[in-house]
């Protein structure tokens, strides 16, 4: 069965779309077969998802969680991974060592939609599961560390879905790391000025200051660091370096959290 433009939620269709058309450019900064493929089967116009700085923002977040999960992984060889609302997001390629036992976990609805693009491999497996409910978590095999990834998720939470998300964490795996995306309180206030997801009918939820922020919700945690995406923005483009002066404490951030 195709996919088709209804399968794809709308804040998913925004990487989506700006990885397939970054993929398609010359001298492009990440490739991704993967969202190219499922752009073009759509074959549907999604430009409207692609402004400059959601563009440059995706690019470098890609980036940045690439550079993270690649360093853990090195630390880390057999560990269990972890994409929490995978959506349609293929990591898994870009960082497998030959060795991590990798899960692709997302709501059921968005796994089925998911499977009829991607099929399971022998350490890449998709599993219907909640941010919110660890029981799913249960049937995964142990490994003395978990790397759990979050991008483009928890910006949707209120505080109480974060709290419930990160004591979940804590109680499901004895170690671990999170990659959480972490976005601002202007962003939760103006959301509907945000240049991609104002095409949307999402709305942000709870947002933050700093990472620090979390811990009080799961204190079993601790923040290893935290970088705006504009440090990998302003080395790309004029526009980005500019956005990193004047919106310094506006874009988002890869905060990474130890437990
Ligand atoms: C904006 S998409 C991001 C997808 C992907 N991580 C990426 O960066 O391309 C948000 C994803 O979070 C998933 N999601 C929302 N609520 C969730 C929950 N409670 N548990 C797990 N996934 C959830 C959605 O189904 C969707 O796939």
């Amino acid at each position: 069965m195709e996919l088709t433009f209804g399968d794809v939620e709308e804040t998913a269709l925004i990487p989506l779309a700006i990885k397939a058309s970054e993929t398609a450019r010359d001298n492009a900064r990440i490739k991704d077969q993967k969202a190219k493929e499922i752009i073009d089967t759509l074959g549907v116009d999604v430009s409207q998802y692609d402004p400059f700085l959601s563009h440059e923002g995706v690019v470098a977040r890609t980036i940045m969680y690439r550079r993270e999960l690649q360093e853990l992984i090195k630390k880390y060889p057999d560990a269990l991974c972890i994409n929490l609302g995978c959506g349609f997001d293929d990591k898994f390629s870009q960082v497998d060592n030959g060795r991590i036992s990798w899960f692709d976990v997302d709501l059921e609805d968005q796994i089925e939609k998911r499977r009829k693009v991607y099929s399971d491999q022998e350490r890449c497996t998709m599993k219907v599961g909640s941010a919110l409910d660890g029981e799913w978590t249960k049937k995964l095999p142990k490994r003395d560390m978990t790397i759990v990834v979050m991008e483009g998720v928890l910006e949707y939470f209120q505080k109480e879905q974060v709290k419930t998300c990160l004591n979940m964490l804590c109680d499901s795996f004895d170690h671990g790391y999170l990659l959480a995306e972490l976005h601002s309180p202007f962003l939760e206030k103006n959301g509907k000025h945000h240049d991609a997801v104002k095409h949307t009918n999402a709305t942000f939820g709870w947002g933050t200051n700093s990472g620090l922020e979390y811990l009080e919700l799961e204190p079993r945690m601790s923040l290893v660091s935290e970088t705006s995406y504009n440090e990998e923005m302003k080395k790309y483009s004029i526009r980005g370096k500019i956005f990193a002066v004047i919106g310094k404490n506006l874009n988002n951030r890869l905060a990474v959290f130890q437990w």
